[in-house]
């Protein structure tokens, strides 16, 4: 389909009233152009999850990350101030630091051994001519933001702040104290599938009981989900938790934070920062992704859990905590993995045809609202 029939296609599925709902017209997840356009016009302009505050709390803690094209280092530079800014070396192009750790001074490109200061300024370069001012050159500078104690970057300098408009969600989780809760792992992989296919999987509950029927069902089942009308930049749904059982951990929930309503105890929020991060929050932890597309069928998924700080035991049961949470949540993302794959696949079937959404999909028609808007102007309300 040519990308223009294709982005009138989004903009009707888009303009459906939510209780005609339909799914995502298939070429969306596997047009190269549709792709194309999603790097411009989305990702280089939008904010990005890259982790959180206290993993960068350290100067010269730093992680390397690609946002739409471009290679980005985030980093806590000498004066404390959170940077994000070009990985890409200013000689000829090579990359600068990779993965993530500590830069203690200086960073020194591997090739040619430019070497700039933790604020991105070069401040050597042997060999060179005179003519040659080194003052003028320096690593481009991006937009950091702190949400709710997330990292977010964004690759365009005139975008408008984050924060506003997710302000009724902060407002929403202000009890939970998401700010304090502390990193406990990441992890770093490519899936078999579109990212549009992972981020409507991650926010929307009515898969649960047929694909997490013995992990997340039991728990928080699909039918004490419900979405909860989002806004401008999210989507969002709350599960009901079952009492008594979780299924990160063998025990039942020891609730770790006073200033919960009984209500809030008992609800696990999901939230969509679109256009890439999804997050589940609970009394005790986070689950969250951040997507980056890397082709229409592969997609790099950053993922990771954060800790409540009163929610974790203390000593040898700490590690030990620690790796049963890491098997649960890998275990939740096996079940998605095959089903998010046979999706991508069969995007391309001769028969593959959007169908109508339920009501617990709702997050479904607000991102495919989202992105129309993104690629093709303004929708009526
Ligand atoms: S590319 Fe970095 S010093 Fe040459
Ligand atoms: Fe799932």
């Amino acid at each position: 389909m040519p990308l223009p029939d294709l982005l009138d296609a989004v903009r009707r599925n888009a303009s459906l009233p939510a209780d005609q709902a339909e799914a995502t017209p298939p070429q969306v997840y596997t047009s190269p152009e549709f792709l194309e356009l999603e790097l411009t016009q989305i990702f280089n302009r939008e904010w990005i999850c890259v982790g959180r505050e206290d993993e960068f709390a350290n100067p010269g803690d730093y992680r390397v990350t690609r946002i739409s094209r471009d290679e980005v280092v985030i980093l806590r530079d000498r004066d404390g101030t959170l940077r994000a800014m070009s990985n890409i070396c200013r000689h000829r192009m090579m990359s600068l630091l990779e993965g993530d750790g500590n830069i203690p001074s200086k960073i020194t490109c591997p090739y040619h051994a430019w070497t700039y200061t933790l604020d991105g300024q070069l401040i050597g370069a042997s060999h060179m001519r005179e003519n040659f001012d080194k003052s003028t050159c320096r690593l481009p500078q991006y937009q950091v933001e702190v949400w709710l104690g997330f990292v977010y970057v964004n690759l365009d300098p005139d975008a408008a702040p984050l924060a506003p408009r997710l302000a009724p969600l902060a407002e929403r989780f202000t009890n939970y104290q998401v700010a304090s809760y502390r990193a406990l792992f990441r992890v770093n992989e490519v899936w078999d599938t579109n990212w549009k296919i992972l981020f409507q999987n991650f926010m929307e509950p009515y898969h649960l009981f047929a694909v997490h029927t013995h992990t997340v069902e039991p728990v928080l089942p699909t039918k004490h989900a419900h979405a909860v009308t989002g806004g401008l930049g999210f989507n969002l749904y709350v599960q009901g938790r079952m009492p008594d059982v979780a299924f990160e951990y063998g025990e039942a929930m020891q609730n770790p934070n006073p200033a919960l309503s009984e209500e809030e105890a008992m609800s696990v929020p999901l939230f969509g920062a679109f256009p890439a991060h999804m997050c589940s929050i609970s009394a005790e932890r986070t689950f969250w992704m951040s997507l980056m597309p890397i082709t229409t069928d592969k997609v790099q998924v950053f993922w990771g859990v954060d800790v409540h700080p009163a929610a974790m035991p203390e000593g040898d049961a700490f590690a030990e905590r620690v790796e049963t949470l890491k098997e649960s949540f890998h275990a939740i993302n096996d079940e998605d993995k095959p089903i998010t794959a046979a999706i991508a696949r069969n995007a391309a079937a001769l028969a593959a045809e959007p169908g109508r959404l339920s009501p617990k999909e709702q997050t479904i028609w607000e991102f495919q609202r989202y992105l129309a808007e993104r690629l093709t102007g303004p929708l009526e309300t």
